[in-house]
């Protein structure tokens, strides 16, 4: 893959794809990992004497209308805060005409509005080109979309590039999982086996220990031949996690199953937190959190790792008397000399909760597209830059 960081863009008119699909409410961003990760990149580019032109989605408004909702203006203005400059958005800009001289940057609006961005269209595809010199791919965060501003672009663009964002998380993936510094631990947490099952089942074949956690536990938990009373849980999923703990044993992989967890009659924050062995969970408790000793255990196991993958908060740790378990992760994880990288939103909301933001080796922006690279897939984006040579 070319990358931008080797090209001269003095002069160019250089159409920067990024991933600023943030969340707004009332109008204001109200998380900005994504722009505060995009920042270097717009940086560099203005640094090298490119007319700068950013593209982005939000949302994911119905094409051909535009709506105050789906606007990127919050962005814009966050992002020219960020960037210590004001940031104009340009509204109609499909077929050029607007004005962006070497040195400057624009923010063009919301390119979900343009019909045929969905579905790749060509037509479209070739417009995006037309605006510009180079292209350069630095959404990460929607690599994982064959779109026209992710995937069709790249084929017709004059010269097309990786950003140092989209470069960067493919690096520290690749460090992650290509040739990983053993052992390599994943923990994988979440509400449901089923939105995680090709994950799980493409990391037994990686890992050397898959710590579960959330839903996803109750089910190994359930497999196991424990009760889980009233807890989230996917009764149909109890063989297939009984088959992913087969194919884990047979590869040599651990999946440790909690030994005691946290337990409540209801899922709210106050409902009082009661700690029990794993066995003895009734019929009226949900598990809201994994056990202080499992805790513990995990914590152990995290130190002694090459290489920690985070994907998934263990409990509910929005609430703060189920939040011990992911606390005490987050905190191992921290002080571990492990490679680590953790992403998707839940869980840069856990990291950003216990602050640990400094000693995380690395945070991706991806949700979508960080599962599907954890999977073993391709990204639509990666292949159509590697096509590109
Ligand atoms: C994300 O938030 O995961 C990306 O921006 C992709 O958004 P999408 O799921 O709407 O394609």
């Amino acid at each position: 893959i070319v990358r931008m960081t080797d090209l001269d863009l003095n002069g160019k008119r250089v159409l920067i794809r990024q991933d600023l699909n943030v969340p707004v409410a009332d109008g204001q961003v109200t998380s900005d990992q994504r722009l505060t990760a995009s920042i270097p990149t717009l940086q560099l580019a203005l640094e090298k004497g490119a007319a700068v032109m950013v593209m982005s989605h939000l949302g994911r408004p119905k094409e051909g209308v535009w709506t105050a909702e789906d606007s990127l203006a919050p962005v814009a203005k966050r992002l020219g805060e960020l960037l210590g400059r004001e940031v104009p958005l340009v509204r109609d800009w499909l077929d050029g005409g607007f004005e962006v001289k070497p040195g400057e940057l624009v923010l063009l609006e919301n390119c979900r509005m343009n019909v045929g961005e969905g579905k790749d269209d060509e037509a479209l595809s070739k417009k995006y080109a037309a605006l510009c010199d180079v292209f350069v791919m630095d959404a990460f965060g929607t690599a994982h979309r064959a779109q026209a501003s992710t995937h069709g672009v790249i084929r017709f663009a004059k010269q097309a590039a990786g950003g140092p964002l989209l470069m960067a998380e493919l690096d520290a993936l690749a460090k992650a999982l290509d040739n990983p510094a053993r052992p390599l631990l994943a923990i994988v947490a979440g509400s449901k086996v089923s939105t995680k099952l090709e994950l799980l089942s493409s990391l037994v074949g990686k890992v050397d220990q898959l710590i579960v956690g959330g839903g996803i536990a109750n089910t190994f938990i359930a497999a196991m031949g424990h009760g889980v009373g009233k807890s989230l849980v996917e009764m149909d999923l109890i063989d297939t996690a009984k088959k992913i703990m087969a194919d884990a044993k047979a590869r040599g992989a651990d999946i440790p199953v909690p030994s005691d967890v946290v337990v409540a009659p209801a899922f709210a924050a106050d409902a009082p937190a009661t700690i029990k062995t794993v066995d003895a969970v009734g019929a009226d408790d949900m598990i809201l959190d994994i056990g202080p000793q499992t805790a513990a255990r995990y914590a152990e196991l995290i130190r002694a790792a090459g290489t920690v993958v985070w994907n998934g908060p263990v409990g509910v740790f929005e609430f703060d008397a189920f939040g011990k378990g992911t606390e005490t992760l987050a905190r191992a994880i921290a002080a571990s000399k492990a490679f680590s990288i953790a992403g998707g939103g839940d869980t840069l909301a856990a990291v950003d909760k216990y602050g640990i933001e400094q000693d995380v080796s690395y945070i991706s922006t991806g949700g979508g597209a960080f599962l599907e690279f954890l999977e073993g897939k391709e990204l639509p984006a990666v292949a159509a830059l590697r096509a590109r040579g």
